[in-house]
């Protein structure tokens, strides 16, 4: 133990300068993050954000098109669910030795809301924990090993997620992973029967429209006859609606567009608005109860926070806005109007290879440039993300697995003309070049990375 033990106070850290927060977190957090934002100069201190808007220490404001990867479908600090997580306030903040009364209304909305008879609800807090969750419901349920998931596809970090994740980046840090676990391309019919031929598959983990992996859409009916094959040879569909779900893509959930009835559902990031952390694994009654339905297993489903009051009244609140207001209905009139227009940039502008995606999940794939050296080519995403968010006021990022496609990914409450200001922000920044967006550095480091050969 420390003899004089200083420690900050969260109001002062509430009120620390910009430096100062920078500081701590290069020191105690992630140095290499810190240096990668000041590098892009992002390192911005918000210190407010309602909607679409986010606003920085030195009263600039700007338009959120990341929107928490998926996370604020409604926006930032949504009223409705501030206000219904205050009125659950004064419930056991955990109650283990029991249980809340808000989690089986939660469970019960969301096997009204899904299709099939997947009525039974696990809880997590983080989506990857809710990918344990059914993960090991599959093996569970089958005593088979094997899974099956797709190259490129993104589940989160924790070493089942790992294990089913298609990124090499990855698996070359953390492995070796969990044994049993093969990739196949995503979309590709015939490879998934190939590999369910030998009968020892669990389950199909897969994205329905892929995320990370840059807003990669498969072909139209691939998961509904991806869900017939895997019930042909007694393996179990997981899609995984992470990033998709709640009207992300249009539809309430991107499984609707084939009419797929998968054997569980994994959901999380708007679930609980962004607000609180809050994940889900929702199964069949005749899965579960093969899987857990025993005196010795019922507990193997159960974590301190999941479903914990706070969390289950966002989501509850959640469920009933994003309904309310037909938000899908909205992410899919306002996503086609983005994508015609995006279309448009791109018939204009040569650096732009294509886009793609579904609803308000659209990513803008950019053509590596044919001049400047590998360090251009490397921080051509990371020189557009700056140059909109410091000369136009909009946030954006690239998918975590595809660093040449940029997100175009606000909430769901976007309007038109936010959507006009975007586009024309990305217009005017495609409008300079690769050479004057470069040039536009100077000498800053990046500038100086970006001229080297
Ligand atoms: C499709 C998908 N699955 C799983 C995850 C992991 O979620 P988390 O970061 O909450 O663990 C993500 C996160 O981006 C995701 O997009």
């Amino acid at each position: 133990m420390k003899e004089h033990r200083q420690i900050i106070t969260f109001e002062e850290a509430l009120k620390s300068t910009r430096r100062n927060s920078i500081e701590l977190f290069k020191k105690h957090v992630n140095p290499e993050e810190a240096n990668l934002l000041k590098l892009a100069n992002v390192d911005k201190r918000y210190i407010r954000a309602e909607g679409i808007y986010l606003y920085d220490d030195e009263g600039k404001s700007y338009m959120d098109f990341s929107a928490g990867y998926g996370a604020l479908n409604l926006g930032h600090n949504p009223p409705e669910v501030l206000e219904a997580v205050r009125n659950a306030s004064s419930l056991p903040s955990i109650l283990l030795a029991g249980y809340n009364h808000l989690m089986g209304a939660l469970a019960a909305n969301l096997s009204e809301l899904l299709p099939g008879n997947l009525t039974m609800t696990a809880f997590g807090s983080g989506g990857a924990e809710a990918v344990e969750l059914a993960l090991k419901t599959a093996r569970a349920y089958s005593h088979r090993k094997k899974f099956i998931s797709c190259h490129n596809a993104y589940h989160g970090l924790t070493f089942g997620a790992l294990s089913v994740g298609g990124a090499t980046r990855y698996r070359r840090v953390f492995g070796p992973l969990l044994e049993h676990c093969e990739t196949i391309p995503f979309g590709d019919l015939e490879s998934l029967e190939q590999k369910l031929r030998g009968g020892d598959v669990a389950a199909f983990i897969i994205e329905p429209v892929q995320g990370e992996g840059g807003a990669i859409v498969p072909p139209c009916g691939y998961l509904k006859d991806a869900e017939e094959l895997c019930h042909r040879y007694g393996a179990l569909l997981i899609l995984d609606e992470i990033q998709t779900g709640f009207g992300r893509t249009g539809k309430l959930f991107a499984l609707e567009y084939d009419g797929a009835v998968p054997d569980i559902v994994i959901l999380s990031k708007s679930l609980g608005a962004g607000v609180i952390p809050i994940s889900v694994s929702v199964t069949t009654e005749e899965i579960w109860k093969k899987a857990f339905g025993a005196r010795d297993r019922f507990d193997l489903v159960i974590s301190t926070f999941g479903g914990n009051p706070g969390a289950c009244a966002a989501a509850l609140k959640t469920i009933e806005i994003t309904l309310r207001d037909d938000l899908s209905g909205r992410a899919a009139d306002i996503g086609r109007y983005s994508k015609e227009r995006l279309e448009m940039l791109k018939s204009k502008h040569s650096l732009i290879k294509e886009i793609r995606g579904k609803g308000l999940m659209l990513g803008i794939e950019l053509n590596s440039p044919s001049i400047g050296g590998a360090a251009l080519r490397e921080n051509l995403a990371p020189m557009i993300i700056s140059h909109l968010l410091n000369n136009h006021g909009i946030l954006t990022s690239y998918y975590d697995l595809a660093p040449l496609v940029l997100r175009f990914e606000p909430p769901l409450t976007v309007t038109k003309d936010q959507v006009d200001k975007a586009v024309d922000s990305l217009d005017a920044a495609f409008s300079k070049g690769v050479v004057g967006l470069g040039a536009a550095f100077g000498k800053s480091a990046l500038g100086r990375i970006i001229r080297s050969p």
